[in-house]
């Protein structure tokens, strides 16, 4: 019959099994899944190296909370900085897609100089689930660290065999692992969060400075909903930054300031989501603190459409 710590034991000792004295490299994203696989790296005893790219879309704190959690946990991690790079790749870029690709790809760049560099690594760790080898059963190419960040395929010259421990495991499961293992509950129980970040947020061009309003907007509209006991009556909430400016008052001027839109949704599947009735009180209270805390913006409205027609992120 199943628990949890089985499964650990099990899966701890098919890891050793497998890797033995050689060196396994992965991609953390500060996900459930990612982080736990590194937690399992580390709590069996692998050769590992978890490589986080900060790309500068990442919201408040959400670095220095990966950081600290998996390094006080034993995992051997590696930080890139690579904000620059990352901002000066999308500079004048609008189009959604074209965003993703280019984050995408610059992902793969970055995470190649950390292998050729560190390297060589025998495996590549993915946090691989069940419902996840069922969508690319067929596909040939289940190479890819596609996870999180939507990447395509590394360069030949690059090889690894995959190492995917929870292949056989539901969400729920890893949740549960994740528990034993230690992992802190803000990340273990946290909404899904795009690969692509923040830039999905900031419609049309992202720059420095809208990133920075919008961290700061999406870190007051999580904290209220955390403080008001809504976090987890929602599947996923997030703000938006739109590119455009609105007129307001303050004092006896005019003022333009951008417009925040704060987006609540329940879901199943992600596939079809309902837009979450809030309580007034808790969206009054985020719309007033963002507007007090953040000068920059000078409006917020709540999207009240569900998928479909609409899709949960805005772009
Ligand atoms: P949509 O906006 O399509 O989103 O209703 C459904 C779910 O997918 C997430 N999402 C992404 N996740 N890379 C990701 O890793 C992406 O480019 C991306 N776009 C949307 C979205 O946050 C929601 O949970």
């Amino acid at each position: 019959d199943w628990t949890p710590e089985h499964t650990l034991e099990r899966l701890v000792q098919e890891v050793r099994a497998r890797v033995g004295k050689d060196r396994v490299l992965l991609a953390v994203s500060g996900g459930v899944d990612s982080s736990t696989l590194a937690l399992l790296l580390a709590k069996s005893g692998v050769d590992h190296l978890a490589v986080f790219v900060d790309h500068g879309l990442l919201r408040q704190g959400e670095r220095e909370g990966v950081e600290g959690a998996l390094r006080a946990l034993g995992v051997n991690l590696r930080v890139v900085e690579a904000k620059e790079r990352f901002l000066k790749a999308l500079k004048g870029v609008e189009d959604p897609e074209e965003k993703r690709r280019i984050i995408g790809r610059t992902f793969v760049e970055v995470f190649e100089e950390v292998a050729r560099k560190e390297g060589p690594f025998r495996f590549l760790a993915q946090g691989t689930l069940y419902p996840d080898v069922i969508e690319s059963a067929g596909s040939e190419h289940a190479a890819k660290i596609k996870s999180h960040h939507n990447v395509g395929g590394l360069p030949e010259d690059l090889s690894f065999e995959l190492l995917e421990p929870f292949r056989t495991l539901f969400k729920d499961e890893v949740r549960a692992l994740a528990l034993l293992l230690g992992l802190p509950e803000p990340l273990r129980l946290r909404h899904p969060f795009p690969g692509p970040g923040l830039a999905v947020r900031v419609l049309g061009e992202v720059t420095e400075e809208k990133l920075s309003i919008l961290r700061q907007a999406d870190a007051i509209f999580t904290e209220v909903l955390w403080e008001e006991g809504l976090y987890h009556q929602v599947d996923q909430a997030l703000a938006v930054l739109l590119p455009v400016r609105s007129v307001g008052v303050v004092g006896d001027e005019r003022h333009y300031g951008y417009v925040v839109a704060l987006r609540a949704v329940t879901t199943e599947d992600f596939m079809t989501a309902d837009w979450a009735r809030l309580p007034l009180e808790a969206l009054d209270k985020a719309a007033r603190r963002i507007t007090r805390e953040v000068p920059e913006v000078g409006r917020v409205v709540y999207d009240l459409t569900s998928k479909p027609p609409a899709t949960i992120e805005w772009e």
